[in-house]
């Protein structure tokens, strides 16, 4: 695409990447992302806020070919989304100097060997005027790497906010139109890469109350001009407390291990508590990482291969792990053919999860009446522990 005026003097640049479909070789993109760089000309001076995805250096390119001068580019975060195109927009404005973080400093010079004399740092609050307008840096470590920061335009009361608030979705629309498919898309993004940073990213949300903010311009998906839709989302995600919501990932190799998801699904569902299975041999990892935003429990059902979970399972676990979602309650359900360590293993899997094991439900073969019974105890004992809570 072209690039897009969002103000005579502020314009969208960037690349729609309507065909990627998995990010850092792990995440997938069904709905493709975007790449946005913004370009903002002050009476004396000229900025390009962020760049683009190394495979798309020339879209930016041909969208900066009418533009004589870059004074300064920002650069965000250092993740090569955003950042590996700055090289080659380095190479064409030689007098451009690279703003970042002292943290982004080194990260710059070493993911894209960028000259240390081309850098200049910006402390937290720092101003640099372009002469009529005037970029306020907020450093926001953690969203989700620790070098990150954000830009406030405070005569347009823009947000240049990077990876935060942004959505992986491939659209021609510059701003939210739909916002119920931008929601899911936007919460998928925060399940993937921020959960596990709810509590910095809830500093950082705090630190923005107060400012006035009359578009958020993230470097994934559209703009927000109704910023608080986003916000208010935000809020709730990175809030500790649950939702009554039960996850059930579970792999099943011959029925049983199935058999008991379903079981245990309906009393759950019964009990009144909200129920979401993914059946870990055809899920998308990312749908599994939107319900981990909310969930104040997560089952997962495995059969037993040798002696430990299947490993399917183990991913989960793994991915459960990695990503520390809110959940306070966690247990395994599942059958073996002769023998099993898979409850004991996937324990081992979850040092981050701050959770309660529930008693397990693992049986010989396929489920007789006294396993149900244990499931239906397992029901129980979930639905009792999230009334507890309150939880709604
Ligand atoms: Fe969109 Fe963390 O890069």
């Amino acid at each position: 695409m072209k690039m897009r005026r969002i103000k005579q003097s502020i314009a969208w640049l960037g690349a729609v990447d309507w065909d990627r479909r998995l990010f850092d070789s792990l995440i997938p993109l069904p709905d493709g992302t975007s790449y946005n760089a913004y370009l903002v000309q002050g009476s004396e001076k000229t900025v390009l806020v962020d760049t683009v995805d190394p495979t798309m250096v020339e879209v930016l390119l041909a969208q900066l070919a009418s533009v004589q001068n870059v004074d300064y580019v920002i650069s965000h975060h250092t993740e090569q989304d955003h950042s590996g195109a700055t090289p080659h927009v380095l190479a064409k404005y030689p007098q451009a100097k690279l703003i970042a973080t002292s943290k982004a400093k080194g990260m710059l010079m070493d993911h894209l060997h960028v000259s240390e004399e081309r850098l200049i740092t910006v402390a937290d609050g720092e101003t640099v005027s372009l002469g009529d307008k005037t970029l306020e840096f907020l450093h926001m470590p953690w969203v989700h790497w620790p070098e990150t920061m954000a830009t406030y335009l405070r005569e347009d009361r823009i947000l240049f906010s990077c990876d935060f608030f942004g959505s992986h979705l491939a659209t021609t629309d510059l701003y939210v139109t739909d916002e119920g498919r931008v929601y899911e898309a936007a919460k998928r993004y925060f399940a993937e890469i921020m959960m596990p940073f709810r509590a910095p990213i809830q500093k950082h949300l705090d630190r923005l109350k107060g400012r006035e903010i009359a578009l958020i311009a993230p470097s994934h998906g559209p703009m927000y001009d109704k910023p608080a839709f986003i916000m208010d989302a935000y809020r709730d995600w990175v809030a500790d407390t649950p939702k009554n919501v039960a996850v059930i990932p579970y792999v099943s190799m011959h029925g049983s291990t199935k058999k008991m998801v379903e079981y245990l699904m309906s009393a759950l569902a019964e009990k009144g508590t909200t129920v979401h299975r993914f059946d870990l041999a055809a899920t998308d990892i990312g749908k599994l990482a939107i319900t981990l935003v909310d969930a104040a429990t997560i089952v997962i059902g495995t059969p037993t291969v040798h002696i430990g979970p299947h490993p399917l399972a183990i991913y989960a676990a793994n991915l459960a792990n990695a990503l520390r979602p809110k959940a306070k309650f966690v247990s395994v359900i599942g059958s073996y053919g002769w023998n099993s360590k898979a409850v004991e293993q996937i324990a081992g899997l979850i040092p981050n999860l701050r959770v309660e094991i529930l008693p397990p439900v693992i049986c010989k073969g396929l489920p007789r009446e006294a396993d149900y019974e244990a499931l239906d105890k397992l029901a129980a004992a979930i639905a009792a522990k999230h009334q507890e809570l309150k939880l709604s």
